[in-house]
């Protein structure tokens, strides 16, 4: 490279990592304000802080913009060392693309999911599959969570969190907490931060009505949520995804609708204060809001179709409401989407309970945030409650026989355990007195984990099982008779949520909540 080649280069460079350096404040004001001590300390010239930082797809966009550079000059036949000098830039931003997202740029081709390789990548031959629609594992034990957290780039939830929360609420752990059900998170001490400060964080879970019933599975993350919203006293909204259902399955609008408001009832029998909840569903709230529609647009317009290619697995068949739709799912996270609670105000940082399979919707979400100026939500996952038949997949509404459904009789809830669930015992009782069961495979005790109450009963039922003094019969039996009440009391405070309750969940207006 000749001398003036080298300046032009040198000059082009540091202009390129000026643009980067917007780029980074604006999304590390979304997240800290941009007053870090790091942040002001770090200048333009020593650029790598913001190319770590910035996402991949403001790269992409250097890298195509330098890529038309270089294209005009040659077209305006400019010098040989402006050409050079544009090249070399180009040849740079590349190598910088590859470093943060690990992929060759490709003209044409935006980042695979628009967040770092190791963050959510796609499953591997052998690994569990885990996304909005389905989950396998290969293993009777179920998804290897451990290693799930690793490819998906969440944190483990370890037991200083745990004491954190109990710690800063003033109340015992909730067992999901005590047992590793709520397993993974991103940014929960963010959360904790905020609490301790004092200033208002509020909660976003949700359901796609696709069928009249909900499972015991679905209760997983609302009994949760129940319980944050308790201890924390904080304001939740719940978007009931109408119109992901009418896009995914077959069924009309109107079916959606009645869904809609039957699991409403279902999620309000849970105990949510109506104080301090707004439950809705797409296919109202959308119309209503002009401000919740804004926040839908702005993610649209910064999600490519091939990012959500990457994420989701769409395919060119797949009909474009699909396509767009995680941008409705990705809205509620924003606390100006809601305006009769929140007014215009977007720090408000939201906090999402679900199992894990929802994650990928958040993924995107947490990275299109600082770029459209909001903070990123945070996330508590939980772990699948499995089918009847084992835990190499959840529990899911469409396979009558591996699920029990909150309509269940208690006659129909034992028939199911004693029929369907599986069983670590061994095949006869001599051999089962003599080596003992296996509860990590064992589908009776665990669903005792996520609802007995009692640790010690649990640990007790455990060794039992596990030394072969207790049969399966007797686990199964012991099951029954926990699940049975819980799901007769649920039927029961079901019946007092009136369609005027339901309404008033679902009108729009002020929650109360200090701060
Ligand atoms: P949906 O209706 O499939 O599930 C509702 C919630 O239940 C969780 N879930 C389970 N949890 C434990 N074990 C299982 N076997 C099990 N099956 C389902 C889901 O993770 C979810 O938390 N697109 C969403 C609706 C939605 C949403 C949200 C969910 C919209 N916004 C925000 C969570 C958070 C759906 O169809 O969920």
């Amino acid at each position: 490279m000749n001398y003036s080649t080298a300046t032009q280069t040198g000059t082009l460079l540091s202009r390129y990592y000026r643009r980067l350096l917007p780029l980074y404040r604006r999304s590390n004001t979304a997240t800290d304000g941009g007053h870090s001590e790091e942040h002001k300390r770090t200048t333009a010239a020593s650029a790598s802080p913001y190319l770590e930082m910035s996402s991949p797809l403001d790269l992409y966009e250097c890298v195509t913009a330098q890529g038309e550079t270089v294209r005009s000059i040659k077209a305006k036949k400019g010098s040989k060392e402006e050409v050079d000098a544009a090249v070399q830039v180009l040849l740079q931003m590349k190598l910088d693309y590859k470093r943060v997202t690990g992929q060759d740029y490709k003209a044409g081709c935006p980042p695979q999911d628009g967040v770092t390789p190791q963050d959510g990548a796609a499953p591997q031959d052998g690994e569990d599959q885990v996304d909005p629609w389905s989950v396998s594992s290969s293993s009777a034990k179920g998804v290897d969570y451990e290693k799930l957290i690793v490819r998906f780039g969440s944190s483990k939830v370890d037991q200083e969190l745990v004491d954190r929360i109990s710690r800063l609420t003033g109340k015992t752990p909730h067992r999901f907490l005590r047992r590793g059900i709520f397993f993974s998170h991103r940014d929960m001490h963010q959360i904790l931060d905020a609490f301790e400060q004092q200033k208002p964080f509020y909660l976003y879970t949700g359901r796609g009505p696709s069928s009249q019933a909900i499972h015991v599975g679905h209760l997983i993350p609302f009994i949760f949520t129940k319980w944050l919203q308790d201890v924390f006293d904080v304001p939740l909204v719940i978007q009931l995804t109408d119109d992901e259902k009418y896009l995914w399955k077959d069924l009309t609008l109107e079916e959606c609708r009645r869904f809609t408001v039957e699991n409403a009832r279902d999620i309000i029998a849970c105990g949510f204060d109506v104080n301090k909840t707004f439950i809705f569903s797409d296919l109202e709230y959308m119309g209503a809001s002009p401000a919740f529609y804004r926040n839908v647009v702005k993610v649209q317009k910064h999600v490519t179709f091939n990012q959500v290619k990457g994420i989701f697995g769409f395919t060119d068949s797949d009909c474009i409401g699909k396509i767009s739709f995680p941008a409705i799912q990705a809205a509620p996270s924003f606390s100006n989407s809601f305006p009769q609670i929140f007014g215009d105000r977007k720090d408000v940082q939201c906090l999402i309970p679900c199992a894990i399979d929802q994650d990928p919707y958040f993924r995107m979400t947490r990275d299109v945030a600082p770029r459209i100026g909001y903070l990123k939500p945070a996330l508590l996952h939980s772990t699948f409650f499995p089918a009847l038949q084992g835990a190499q997949t959840k529990m899911s509404a469409s396979d009558a026989n591996s699920t029990i459904f909150l309509t269940d009789t208690p006659k129909q809830i034992k028939n199911k355990v004693n029929k369907h669930a599986f069983s670590g015992g061994k095949d006869t009782i001599e051999e089962h007195r003599k080596l003992g069961g296996d509860p990590d495979v064992d589908v009776s005790f665990m669903y005792l984990t996520f609802f007995l109450e009692d640790d010690e009963l649990l640990e007790k039922i455990r060794q039992d099982y596990s030394s072969g003094a207790m049969l399966t019969g007797e686990l199964k039996k012991s099951l029954i008779d926990t699940l049975q009440p819980i799901i007769a009391e649920h039927q029961e405070k079901r019946k007092h949520v009136t369609d005027d309750i339901v309404q008033q969940f679902m009108t729009p207006r002020k929650l109360h909540f200090s701060c």
